[in-house]
């Protein structure tokens, strides 16, 4: 039985769909909201290629046709469309908790318009713990303790085989902890994206999609 979060998530996807315009390079966020956006945009049959942030993303893209190929190989996006796990009213972000948050980023990097797909709930008035945070293996208790408070998550790896933590302490400034977090060896990504890598944020609610310009 879908809720009312799983009807709101859907309404931001569909709406994200309709921004895609054929022929464009599409990059592929990562979760339930995008599980809604794929089928929305099979069915608006576009010649579209696509870049992929994780292997479920893969599997559903490629099942229902859409054609998928390396970031690499297909350069510069036109648009990225992912959830996110908080937006605050300026644009800050948290991302991964599906774990697939570095992805996430080179990918929204690698877009011309980077565009975010939540449900009402994931609107924060502040950035609040956890922030996910990917680490590599090596060293990754010293790196733990330099990242302190934080700790393993217990989900599945990130989808380059990293581990996968979370920071625990107060946000605060969210630019500062990123630069910490950021500038910490052994963390090779962190799930704060700033309000300059966003473009749109559409916004599912009782009332219809909110869309939110950024720049
Ligand atoms: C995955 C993510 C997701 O976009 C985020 O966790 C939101 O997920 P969902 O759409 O399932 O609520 O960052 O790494």
């Amino acid at each position: 039985m879908p809720t009312d979060t799983d009807a709101q998530k859907r309404a931001a996807a569909e709406a994200a769909a309709l921004l895609v315009a054929d022929g464009d390079r599409v990059g592929l966020g990562t979760g339930s909201t995008v599980a809604y956006l794929l089928p929305a945009l099979a069915a608006r049959r576009l010649t579209l290629r696509c870049a992929v942030t994780s292997p479920a993303t893969e599997d559903l893209a490629r099942t229902l046709g859409l054609e998928v190929a390396p970031l690499d190989e297909i350069g510069e996006l036109d648009i990225a469309i992912d959830g996110a796990d908080q937006v605050t009213p300026d644009g800050w972000l948290i991302k991964g908790g599906g774990a697939a948050h570095t992805r996430e980023k080179i990918v929204a990097a690698a877009a011309r318009r980077f565009v975010v797909i939540v449900s009402a709930d994931k609107a924060f008035p502040a950035l609040t713990p956890p922030v996910p945070l990917e680490i590599l293996r090596f060293g990754a208790r010293l790196t733990l303790e330099r990242s302190a408070p934080a700790a393993l998550r217990d989900v599945p790896l990130s989808p380059d085989g990293n581990l996968i933590a979370d920071y625990l302490g107060e946000v605060g400034d969210p630019a500062e902890l990123a630069a910490r977090l950021s500038a910490t060896p052994g963390i090779v990504e962190h799930g704060l994206f700033p309000p300059a890598m966003v473009h749109d944020v559409l916004v599912g609610t009782a009332s219809g999609v909110e869309r939110r310009a950024l720049n």
